[in-house]
């Protein structure tokens, strides 16, 4: 991985947007068109998922935050992490919970913020290098899906995966993110996994559909995105916003549905995109698990829950995952539901 971020700039360097242009290729030239979720996430991207988590009904940041607020002590006991390697950081917020649990123990020398968004990464490490004095912080501009490779550094480490960052994969992606990280987690290191549970549905779509248009506005900056790399034409107020729960696989879709029949051009691909009237396009995925689902895609990687919090309000969880150590662990019913109120 390389090993610190760009200098914030709005363009893609060179090989990103060769990964980006495969993206698309083969995105937007399948029946359903579609896009990995991380391009949603340069400066504009990241910045309107910070709105987000500020919307009244996004219910996912509020309820882990008040987890960790009461676990993390507990979390940090557990695990003894030297070093906290979070994935997806974004604006590393919720990760001041576990970096002042971790050093009131004297644990916690290190801090690790991996995320694809330079912006976030960068504002981020600034901040945290100013609030913390002590604390080495040592950002990395990783994609979490492709070039996974955990820093060398002391151990035990904590690698923590949060606000629901994990559903955003397919459950092919999943399972390859799940063994990809267990063939490098050592038997002291750990992860802490948040992720949304089943509920209502109507509740989940409420938290995705917010009436002030920031979740639109934030799905449709996938499209400025292609603008700007691409010299595309995509016109934003072309497409509608719109979400959907899939029941069959538990999680809800982000979509863009196409106002009437139009062909996009993105000329810096040479390439044209037609789309029918009242087409999709999917650019996010969020997936909702039932705790004994999680349990069983994290035992088929190799490891194993230990500690399974639930915030009881918004049924939301945190999993404290360690690898297993045999198989014989497989048998023992992990600490499951365990409320906090
Ligand atoms: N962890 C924060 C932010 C969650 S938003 C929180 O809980 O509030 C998801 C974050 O993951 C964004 O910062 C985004 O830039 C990052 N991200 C998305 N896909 C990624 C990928 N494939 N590799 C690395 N980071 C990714
Ligand atoms: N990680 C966030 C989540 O799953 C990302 C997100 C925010 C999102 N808004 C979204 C995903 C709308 C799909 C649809 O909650």
């Amino acid at each position: 991985m390389p090993v610190s971020p760009d200098i914030t700039s709005p363009m893609l360097s060179a090989p990103l947007r060769a990964e980006l242009r495969r993206d698309v290729l083969r995105g937007l030239g399948s029946p359903q068109k579609w896009l990995p979720p991380k391009w949603l996430y340069d400066a504009t991207g990241s910045e309107l998922f910070e709105q987000i988590t500020v919307l009244p009904d996004y219910y996912p940041f509020p309820a882990e935050r008040a987890l960790l607020e009461s676990c993390s002590g507990a979390i940090a006991e557990a695990s003894g992490a030297r070093t906290l390697i979070e994935l997806g950081s974004g604006a590393s917020e919720k990760s001041r919970l576990l970096l002042n649990a971790l050093r009131a123990r004297q644990l916690g020398t290190a801090y690790v913020p991996v995320d694809v968004s330079s912006s976030a990464l960068s504002q981020a490490a600034d901040a945290l290098r100013a609030e913390y004095p002590g604390l080495t912080v040592a950002p990395v501009l990783a994609d979490f899906t492709a070039d996974l490779e955990l820093p060398p550094v002391e151990g035990p480490r904590l690698v923590a995966f949060l606000g629901g960052t994990f559903g955003n994969l397919l459950p092919a992606e999943r399972a390859v993110f799940l063994r990809t990280l267990r063939s490098q987690l050592a038997p002291s290191d750990g992860l802490l996994l948040g992720c949304d549970l089943i509920k209502d549905p109507a509740v989940i779509r409420a938290a995705y559909d917010d009436p002030t248009g920031v979740t639109g506005a934030f799905s449709k900056n996938v499209l400025t995105v292609l603008n700007r790399e691409f010299d595309g034409d995509f016109d934003l107020a072309a497409f509608d916003h719109a979400v959907l729960w899939d029941s069959h696989n538990q999680w809800i879709e982000m979509r863009l549905r196409s106002r009437h029949r139009q062909t996009v051009t993105l000329r810096g691909l040479g390439l044209a995109v037609t789309f029918a009237a009242g087409e999709d396009l999917r650019t996010e995925i969020s997936a909702k698990f039932e705790p004994d689902r999680l349990a069983a895609e994290v035992r088929a990687a190799g490891l194993e829950i230990s500690r399974l919090w639930t915030e009881p309000t918004h049924h939301y969880g945190l999993a404290l995952i360690s690898p297993a150590h045999d198989r014989a662990v497989d048998a023992v019913r992990p600490r499951l539901g365990e409320d906090v109120g």
